[in-house]
């Protein structure tokens, strides 16, 4: 019988261990948390840290669990489901594997109970965004007490709605960081030394999100508050060129949904084959 409150990671990498901080952190036990990873230095940092049970492979105890989070690479899929096959009949699935369809999932597991999460990195200080479809809307509840703790939520009615948050928040922090290199690159030209370049960069980026966070105003009035005409804002944004940027954003932002449908794709070509 498998206890619903029990979660196996299947991979303690980079976001499954941000994710287990997170659910620890908002009160899941230990005892409720498994981790399957081939590296023995990940399952010993896991296990320390959180106290969580680690296992190289899979074995007859994920029988008994309840929930299973793929959180492999999408290319290490095919052989990892392939490994916990055995153990899974009954179990739900969540899926972090960027671009991987749930009919795909759904066809190598053999079940319909499974949801799709299109996580970011922020998830490591709680201030991630999730976004999520539900193939069966069941799982709703247990995966917002997953990804409840790690950030924002968005659900997701259609699927492809999971590509597009791959180029908005998925993806996005690298555009921030990428704009936050350009700040601290300005501030070391104009002199500042290496620590005070990166406050200025980090802390003007962090205190607009605050801002913006906890403003009932839109993001076009709060710019717009710091950009009188005639005024030192006024001339950067010329430079920028509000429009060009906005176009540029958005063409970024297609091709990297487009990269993501394609990986989709591939993925499932690689079924094909087998
Ligand atoms: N990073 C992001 O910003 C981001 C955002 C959204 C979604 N995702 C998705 O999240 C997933 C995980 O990404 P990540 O950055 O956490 O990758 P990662 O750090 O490489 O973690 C994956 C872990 O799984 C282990 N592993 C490999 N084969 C396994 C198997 N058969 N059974 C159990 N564990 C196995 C890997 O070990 P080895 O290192 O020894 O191979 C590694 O420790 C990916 O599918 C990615 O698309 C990532």
């Amino acid at each position: 019988m498998r206890n619903s409150n029990t979660v196996a990671f299947i991979g303690g990498g980079n976001m499954g261990s941000a994710i287990i901080d997170r659910m620890v952190s908002s009160g899941f036990k230990g005892s409720e948390i498994f981790v399957i990873d081939p590296n023995e230095d990940k399952r010993q940092k896991l296990s320390s840290q959180f106290g969580v049970a680690t296992h190289a492979e899979p074995g007859d105890w994920l029988a008994n669990v309840g929930n299973i989070v793929l959180a492999v690479k999408p290319q290490q899929l095919p052989d990892a489901i392939r490994q916990i096959k055995p153990y899974i009949e009954g179990a739900s699935f969540i899926s972090i594997a960027a671009g991987v369809q749930t009919a795909d999932l759904s066809a190598m597991l053999q079940t319909k109970k499974i949801a799709r999460v299109m996580p970011n990195t922020p998830i490591k200080v709680g201030l991630g965004v999730c976004g999520i479809f539900l193939m069966d809307p069941q799982l709703k509840e247990i995966t917002k007490k997953i990804f409840g703790p790690c950030g924002e939520v968005i659900w997701c009615d259609r699927e492809p709605m999971l590509e597009s948050i791959t180029a908005i928040s998925g993806s996005g922090p690298a555009y921030v960081f990428f704009f936050m290199e350009s700040l601290e690159k300005a501030a070391i030209g104009y002199g500042f030394n290496a620590g005070q370049a990166r406050a200025l960069a980090v802390s003007t980026v962090l205190g607009s999100s605050r801002l913006a966070k906890e403003s009932p105003e839109s993001l076009g009035t709060l710019r717009e508050r710091v950009t009188s005409k005639g005024g030192t804002t006024y001339e950067a944004l010329k430079v920028l060129g509000d429009k060009e940027l906005t176009s540029i954003m958005q063409e970024a932002m297609d091709a990297c949904r487009r990269r993501a449908v394609e990986l989709g794709e591939a993925f499932h070509k690689t079924l094909e084959v087998k």
